[in-house]
């Protein structure tokens, strides 16, 4: 299972080109024909209602529950009972409106969610009613209880997984599935080092990479309760865990006397964090910052460059899925493989 669960890593790796970086947000089309709106006054359960906000800004400030209008489903349309929506930190900046990629105002927070079909038009060619859904792309706006979305904003999600796993497959685990397959070769017995550890991406990470045979060192922050996270994460597939702090101590060499050290460094948190992780990575291994959570810039010592030869690389989802927008199978096999991988550890 293991060998297969590598296969399906090495086999998924694919050509990264990255665009440069957006210097101006990207306002996204609208998901839905329509989106009246009025403020909430029906009663609860009796109209389709959405977390939506009209203006940028805090979204405790800005975010209102309202009454949502359900347009009349079209030939290609599909109805949809949302089932459950995550929280992801790029729903609050898109929010904030400060991320790169922006929707059209107003709009329906929420990138991520799994949905069941009620209705698909005539002209539906793939889904029926009760198929589980999720977005093909971000923007869709899934803090709500109901929308009709056009059928190639969809895409078919296995049924027979747990509703909280499939509302949080198409950003964390693919992330982690993407940055362990596509920047380096890795076999089983390779190492891989992330910061940030215990996030959503970092946890689909252990496990992805357990069900790979790649071992993972696994960086946290400290906290009174640090036992607990770490037994957590061991109880997911880490091989080690240490804290930040730990990165500095001599004692990191004893992890390399059991496992080689990392070709890979997968970079969450930015400034000291990563400079420090960063020592331990093999000469000619590449890191790759995928999140920024410290808000602090990416340090890198110039002995990096010259004597080790370390490579420093950017993953974001919503490019890969535009770069890949031809490939709508390749999405598909590693949205069907990638719960195979989160329930094998
Ligand atoms: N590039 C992409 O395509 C892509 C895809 C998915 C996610 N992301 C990004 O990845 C990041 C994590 O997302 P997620 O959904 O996995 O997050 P999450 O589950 O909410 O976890 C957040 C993590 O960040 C850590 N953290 C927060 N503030 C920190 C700080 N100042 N210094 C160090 N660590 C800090 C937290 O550690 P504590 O427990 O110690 O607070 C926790 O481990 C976000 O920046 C997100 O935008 C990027």
């Amino acid at each position: 299972m293991q060998q297969a669960a590598a296969r399906v890593l090495r086999g998924a790796r694919t050509p990264q080109v990255l665009s440069p970086p957006v210097r101006t947000p990207q306002v996204l089309s609208p998901p839905v024909r329509t989106l009246p709106v009025r403020a909430r006054s029906a009663p609860a359960g009796s109209a389709p209602l959405g977390l939506l906000y009209e203006r940028h800004g805090e979204p405790a400030a800005v975010v209102q529950l309202k009454d949502l209008e359900v347009p009349k489903l079209g030939d290609c349309d599909v109805h949809v009972k949302m089932l459950a929506a995550p929280i992801n930190p790029a729903d609050i900046n898109m929010i904030q409106g400060t991320y790169p990629l922006l929707s059209p105002l107003p709009a329906v927070g929420g990138n991520e969610g799994v949905g069941e079909v009620l209705e698909a038009g005539r002209r539906v060619t793939a889904l029926k009613p009760g198929d589980w859904v999720i977005p093909a792309d971000a923007g869709l706006g899934t803090w709500r209880t109901q929308g009709v979305f056009p059928e190639k904003m969809l895409l078919k999600v296995p049924s027979d997984i747990s509703v909280l796993c499939a509302a949080t497959l198409s950003v964390n685990p693919c992330t982690a599935f993407r940055v362990l397959a596509d920047f380096e070769s890795l076999v089983p017995g390779d190492s891989v080092i992330q910061n940030a550890a215990n996030s959503g991406v970092g946890q689909a990470v252990i496990q992805i990479a357990r069900a790979s045979g790649i071992k993972t060192i696994n960086v946290v922050r400290d906290r009174p309760d640090l036992p607990k996270l770490v037994e957590r994460l061991m109880a997911l597939g880490a091989d080690h865990v240490i804290t930040e702090e730990m990165l500095r101590k001599p004692e990191m060499k004893d992890i390399f006397k059991s496992i080689p050290r990392p070709r890979l460094a997968l970079n969450c948190v930015g400034g000291k964090s990563t400079t420090e992780m960063l020592r331990h990575l093999q000469p000619k291994g590449t890191m790759v910052t995928y999140g920024g959570m410290a808000k602090q810039p990416v340090m890198v010592p110039v002995s990096a460059f010259i004597f080790r030869d370390v490579r420093l690389r950017g993953f974001w989802m919503t490019q890969w899925r535009k770069d890949h927008v031809q490939g709508m199978a390749l999405w598909s096999l590693m949205i069907c493989e990638t719960p195979t991988m989160l329930s094998m550890s």
